[in-house]
């Protein structure tokens, strides 16, 4: 018999506290539903539904020939990448950035961990806007960190600047922002980009020490009504921009996206070596055959328009049905009030009809249900007559206080 309790011992402390915040995500996440049922209807998550684009499996199936005896090396991430993407990220976000400012990731995630472990130190507070995303908060405790939260206001999901103000401390050490935001869709303009940059700028003068912050732009691509993307490295110069393939190409599970610094980030060549060093050891870097798709992947993306026309329909027919719903600027989501605060229970209504949603409990905002608009057009027919049911026995329910 040991002596010591080994639930306590297995792990250290900060991977316990980072396994506790992503159970409360995982509670929701992983309830198992009958996904494989021929009628369910899966909004759950920015998940495939159908086949990938045939185009970029070939794309991946070319990048897998090995060119050279060195395809299978331990090397530098490949440049041909590099240039590829700071080319075509420049002509997005009309910024001049340089090779050397991009670094190769294993999506958007593996950007984040890799920018919190250059910057961040045991007991710095990182701030992230809420709702964040799901798994922000276990990798801030993961770098032995603290999470505060700037709560999006109601509705409209703007940033709260003035708040932010407020929750800045001279141990703020870095503020995570995503834009377009998941789970709201919404875009941030520019002028709350700029006034972020000056509470950010500002702070850091105060504290003699640099805010950094740390772009989520893995939607960047998927922009409605002929949005172009803004990014906030427009306007603060310490930035670190993470982009993904998961989006664009809706094919999650095959890692690879980008980390850029816009040429305006101070300390610039120091932090080049250290994110180098980083990214090298800490298996950043995608598989060779990602990379060497990647000038390729640059150039596709899923259809954007038929997500567009899709948001239209759906939006139309839920505020027909009398749910109140903002119309999302970008990404996959859609992100309704719920006709009873309880949101929980008003998805496990429509899960038992086999229509998945994830409720606002999961996103710190109880009151609302986003819906992932990358489920099929089949699916959504299947789903808006439960979710009209739905409105009527709320709605009645809220009269007669009981659901049939
Ligand atoms: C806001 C946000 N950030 C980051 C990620 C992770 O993206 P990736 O698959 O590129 O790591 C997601 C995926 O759902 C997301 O929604």
């Amino acid at each position: 018999m040991s002596s010591f309790n080994d639930a306590e011992s297995v792990t250290s402390r900060r991977t316990q506290s980072a396994m506790t915040a992503a159970a409360g995500v995982f509670r929701f996440l992983m309830r198992q539903p009958d996904l494989t049922h021929p009628d369910a209807c899966d909004f759950l998550a920015g998940n495939p539904q159908e086949m990938a684009m045939p185009e970029y499996v070939r794309t991946i199936q070319r990048a897998l020939e090995p060119d050279s005896p060195s395809y299978y090396a331990y090397g530098r991430p490949w440049r041909g990448a590099i240039e590829s993407v700071a080319a075509a990220l420049s002509d997005r976000l009309e910024l001049k950035l340089d090779p050397d400012d991009v670094f190769l990731t294993r999506g958007a995630a593996s950007g984040l961990f890799l920018a919190l472990r250059t910057v961040i130190d045991p007991g710095d507070e990182v701030i992230a806007f809420s709702p964040p995303w799901f798994f922000y908060e276990a990798m801030v405790l993961g770098e032995s960190a603290h999470m505060v939260r700037v709560p999006l206001s109601e509705e409209k999901f703007d940033l709260d600047v003035g708040g932010l103000a407020q929750a800045l401390t001279p141990r703020t050490r870095a503020v995570i922002i995503n834009t377009p935001h998941n789970p709201s869709g919404r875009v941030y303009p520019e002028d709350q980009l700029r006034e972020l940059a000056g509470v950010l700028e500002s702070a850091s003068q105060r504290n003699g020490r640099r805010i950094y912050l740390l772009s989520d732009e893995a939607y960047a691509r998927i922009l409605f009504d002929g949005r172009r993307m803004v990014t906030p490295a427009r306007y603060y110069p310490a930035t670190f921009m993470l982009h993904s393939y998961s989006k664009t190409l809706l094919a999650p599970s095959q890692r690879a996206g980008y980390m850029a610094m816009p040429p305006t980030m101070p300390a610039r060549e120091k932090l080049r070596l250290a994110l180098m060093a980083g990214s090298l050891g800490a298996g950043v870097a995608p598989d060779t055959a990602m990379q060497r798709a990647m000038p390729e992947l640059e150039r596709l993306s899923i259809d954007v328009g038929a997500l567009e026309r899709r948001r239209d329909k759906v939006v139309r027919e839920l505020r027909q049905m009398g749910y109140q719903v903002a119309s999302p600027e970008g990404t996959f989501y859609l992100f309704p009030r719920t006709p009873i605060p309880d949101a929980v229970e008003f998805c496990d209504w429509l899960a038992e009809r086999r229509v998945y949603t994830l409720p606002g409990e999961a996103f710190e905002r109880p009151g609302y249900f986003r819906i992932s608009l990358t489920a099929t057009d089949a699916m959504v027919d299947r789903a808006l007559p439960v979710f009209r049911e739905a409105m009527q026995v709320f709605n009645r329910s809220a009269v007669q206080g009981v659901v049939e």
